[in-house]
């Protein structure tokens, strides 16, 4: 059955997915063109143009792609000057023989296919990082340490999983990552196996939330491995938030967010904060709809 599935905020990029998989195309193609529109969305903060910068005032861009019926994956990190991260991202898989390209490599990557250069960092996020960011005269990490102390006040990103009719699976993943985090962090979004993971034999899953748990744990491909064993998609995302809870976070909520795609078409979300939805749209539905994520705390 044709399926897409998306965080929240996906809902901006979904009718392009969507629209993909109707036409015959695949699921590859899907989740690029669902995150490309995300990456186009000035009112998107968390992902692509107008993105939150880092602590220097600099966009940089993480993103992810996966094929599930090859396990083939692309992805680039600290991306700058290119919106377009899941372009990037794929063309890492399909033109090089790398999964993970980061910095002026990945740049140099996008020059080289013809991508537009340009300045992603907008007017007003400029104004937000001279408030936030600009005046202060504390040192690099000082700072670092001081304006990241609540991932909820950066952690963004945008995931799409898709099956397609020939019942291929894919996902992609797309961030500016943690607003004014450290020049060259990457978070989970880029890394496969923590916010990014795609197996047409068990299905995929993908995060949102707080890189650094998520890549510790593991947690995309905590969620699929618990479908391999024969976990609903539900089951898995609780298992794979429920298995953050054992980390220390210093008393913070570990944020993470989480969507899950089995390969029949059967979907969930969990998070561990009341509230968070997740768009999708299946089979003979004529748009996309909205619904709430099952909550797991600790
Ligand atoms: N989950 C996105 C990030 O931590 O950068």
């Amino acid at each position: 059955m044709l399926t897409v599935v998306a965080s929240e905020n996906g809902s901006f990029g979904l009718p392009a997915a969507w629209r993909i998989l109707q036409d015959g195309g695949s699921a590859l193609d899907a989740v690029e063109a669902g995150a490309r529109a995300v990456e186009d969305n000035p009112a998107d903060h968390t992902v692509g143009y107008a993105g939150h910068p880092n602590i220097d005032g600099i966009v940089e861009l993480d993103a992810s792609i996966m094929d599930g019926a090859t396990r083939r994956a692309g992805a680039v990190g600290s991306l700058q000057g290119y919106r377009h991260a899941i372009t990037v991202a794929r063309a890492v898989m399909e033109r090089t023989p790398h999964v993970l390209i980061t910095g002026s490599g990945a740049a140099r990557l996008a020059a080289e296919f013809g991508a537009t250069q340009e300045n992603l960092l907008t007017e007003g996020e400029h104004a937000y990082w001279a408030a936030e960011v600009g005046g202060s005269k504390a040192g690099l990490l000082a700072q670092v340490r001081q304006f990241t102390r609540d991932p909820r006040d950066g952690a963004g990103t945008v995931d799409f999983l898709a099956i397609d009719r020939n019942g291929n699976l894919a996902s992609a993943v797309s961030t500016s990552g943690w607003a004014f985090k450290h020049p060259g962090r990457l978070g989970d979004s880029p890394i496969i196996g923590a916010g990014n993971y795609c197996d047409n034999r068990y299905g995929a899953a993908a995060c949102t939330g707080w890189g650094e748990l998520a890549i510790r744990a593991s947690t995309a491909h905590t969620a699929v491995m618990a479908m391999a064993r024969g976990a609903s998609p539900a089951e898995a995302a609780a298992i794979a938030l429920r298995d953050l809870f054992e980390l220390p976070t210093d008393g913070l909520l570990p944020l993470m967010h989480i969507v899950v795609l089995s390969p029949s078409g059967e979907h969930a979300a969990a998070t561990t904060m009341a509230g968070a939805r997740y768009a999708w749209q299946a089979g003979s539905m004529t748009e996309l709809t909205v619904s709430d994520r099952l909550v797991v705390q600790p």
